[in-house]
């Protein structure tokens, strides 16, 4: 008998997605929710803000602008799109390398809960907000982020394995970040989301010996969501010049530098999933900050500069003292301690190395508004 049940994709309204997910919570494996559960520096974190604050903005600076990116969204043109069918090729889990097969299971949890960590903030401000303009464009993103969401878990089932959800939507820690914060780190989330799934598409589409698992097939229409969420949040930021200049610019350094040196260690904690891509983790991190850079130029004054000579071996350093922590720690007792201390206090220099990094300045243009062209 073959039972139609709904699913995700074919939901246009956040709650209905969520419901449809909780009931699926009963499938859900205890260990890939508590993989989701954990609060590190390189882990994905779900935010809170002040909704207040967020919701007096008022677009009619970016009016224009604004209007044809909502028409955009609300033409909804990855409905349906969030779905397996018939391009979705049969997974060999049992027959997969069980290094590759931890890292990329890993991998699929990182971003389910980061996709999920966007939907609950975006969902929590559509249910807070009064002004129509704000609450309709936080309704868009969250529907968009629980397909998202929903689509990572559907592979994962494939595996017994699943995040659960709602779980995670009540037990998992929240951090407060005050408006300005939560668009620095969403909008370069988005956009550095954007050029992570864009350029993993485009080198499958070069070498598909390489596309191990169906879901990359996926991503080139996915991209186009965080592209638009993207270009929402340097709406939002260019009705206020203030959040993009003076002081702010440190703070916009200061996300810059944590988002990318994040990326950077996390990704070179799977050395086998990179290499069943046939992706070098050092080409890979180079080519999405290049992009990124070129993309936030649309909204903030600086890039970092990924080119000078302290940057690579800083990021290398940094990704050793990241091993020497996790090293510590597996060891235990008084000497695993010291050595995870040890490498904490190497971290955080390397952190200030990368910081300290004159960053190139440029002028932002009058319209923030871009194409995606990767
Ligand atoms: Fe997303
Ligand atoms: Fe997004």
């Amino acid at each position: 008998m073959n039972v139609q049940t709904p699913h995700t994709a074919d939901i246009t309204n956040v709650d209905e997605s969520l419901a449809l997910q909780e009931a699926q919570a009963k499938m859900d494996s205890q260990f890939a929710t508590d993989v989701a559960m954990q609060n590190t520096l390189l882990t994905p974190r779900f935010y809170t803000t002040d909704f207040d604050q967020l919701d007096a903005i008022d677009v009619s600076p970016v009016r224009k602008d604004w209007d044809a990116l909502i028409a955009e969204m609300e033409a909804d043109p990855n409905k349906g799109h969030f779905k397996k069918n018939e391009d979705w090729d049969e997974v060999d889990w049992e027959g997969m390398e069980p290094g590759l097969k931890k890292e990329f299971i890993d991998f699929l949890i990182s971003s389910c809960t980061a996709e999920f960590s966007g939907c609950v903030l975006y969902k929590e401000m559509k249910r807070r907000g009064k002004n129509g303009d704000i609450v309709q464009l936080f309704q868009l993103m969250a529907r968009d982020e629980a397909r998202h969401a929903g689509f990572i878990n559907d592979a994962l089932r494939e595996a017994g394995v699943a995040v659960n959800l709602g779980f995670l939507t009540q037990k998992k820690k929240y951090t407060f970040f005050q408006p300005k914060f939560i668009y620095y780190a969403t909008y370069l989330s988005e956009k550095i989301g954007y050029a992570r799934y864009i350029t993993i598409y485009r080198h499958l589409e070069a070498h598909p010996e390489h596309r191990f698992h169906p879901i990359f097939k996926w991503f080139l229409e996915w991209c186009g969501d965080e592209f638009r969420h993207g270009e929402a949040f340097a709406l939002l930021m260019k009705t206020d010049p203030k959040l993009t200049s003076g002081r702010n610019v440190l703070w916009i350094k200061f996300f810059l530098t944590a988002v990318y040196a994040t990326m950077y260690v996390r990704d070179h904690q799977r050395p086998e999933f990179h290499k069943a891509l046939g992706v070098d983790p050092d080409w890979y991190a180079h080519s999405v900050f290049t992009k990124t850079s070129a993309l936030t130029e649309q909204i903030f004054p600086i890039t970092l500069d990924i080119e000078h000579p302290r940057w690579q071996p800083t990021l290398e350093r940094l990704h050793r003292a990241n091993v020497g922590i996790a090293e510590g720690k597996s060891e235990g007792g008084l000497s695993g301690r010291l050595k995870s201390w040890a490498n904490s206090a190497r971290a955080a220099l390397c952190f200030v190395q990368l910081y300290t990094i004159p960053a190139n300045k440029h002028r932002v243009p009058q319209s923030t508004r871009l194409e995606p062209v990767y």
